[in-house]
């Protein structure tokens, strides 16, 4: 149900809302000429390893707004608030990308190539439950952070790196909304749902590791490969499941 006069009295949502809304920006903060050091082998490259990157921005807008009626019709309406400020990052996100590949002037792999991307997308959207959506989101938006990341480190002065740089600053945003969402919920949840996430969790990163095999070549021409990848992305994942307390499930 929601309420006409909602009493919004949740000041650490609230807090993070008037954040969002204060760190919009548009894509003519990006220097898009910024390409001349980046030879063409590396944009092929990077056309390749950008695409699930690129489906998982929509994939993002589609979470979110999925959960959005769920955790408004709670009546939970602060953190309502801050994710409506959240699609509009992902669309950004998104938006970017796709003007990305126009100014590199290469194409993502076609989706026959990486079957595995679509696993994960079916495999996110599955969820009716707020907490396993969130927890989705948050596994996704580290799986983001850790391209974004990567790109950025790989090419700091150019378009590639600027507009990762950007884009981590929003993600570091959303991983904040998942903390303290999944911090208020789990303790209202049983063993059983808890369980579950975790198994979300295996099965996203079964997924993602055949999806690594198939990007090994394009990961490789830019000094990258996918075992390091999943180990950074794991043990980014692992610190946040002993953090939110999950960890003891799994010997349990
Ligand atoms: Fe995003
Ligand atoms: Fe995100």
């Amino acid at each position: 149900m929601i309420h006409v006069d909602p009493k919004l009295t949740d000041e650490e949502f609230l807090r993070l809302f008037e954040k969002g809304i204060n760190s919009q920006w548009g894509s003519d903060q990006i220097d898009w000429g910024l390409t001349q050091s980046l030879p063409e082998s590396k944009k092929l490259a990077l056309g390749k390893l950008l695409t699930p990157v690129y489906l998982g921005e929509q994939t993002a807008m589609l979470g979110v707004s999925a959960v959005l009626p769920m955790v408004l019709t709670s009546g939970q309406t602060e953190p309502a608030l801050y994710l409506s400020s959240m699609g509009l990052d992902e669309a950004r996100h998104f938006r970017n990308l796709h003007k990305l590949y126009r100014v590199l002037n290469v194409d993502p792999l076609p989706s026959r190539r990486l079957p595995e991307m679509w696993r994960y997308h079916a495999r996110l959207l599955q969820k009716r439950e707020p907490v396993p959506w969130v927890f989705g989101i948050l596994i996704s938006d580290l799986f983001a952070k850790t391209f974004y990341g990567g790109f950025a480190q790989r090419f700091p002065n150019t378009v590639v790196g600027r507009l990762s740089g950007r884009t981590l600053q929003d993600e570091a945003r959303h991983q904040a909304f998942s903390d303290r969402y999944l911090n208020r919920m789990l303790p209202t949840m049983d063993v059983a749902a808890k369980k579950e996430l975790l198994v979300l969790r295996d099965d996203l990163f079964r997924i993602m590791e055949k999806l690594g095999e198939r990007l090994r070549g394009a990961m490789e021409e830019l000094d990258w490969s996918p075992e390091a990848f999943l180990a950074e992305l794991w043990d980014d994942t692992e610190r946040w499941v002993k953090r939110l307390g999950l960890v003891s499930l799994t010997e349990a």
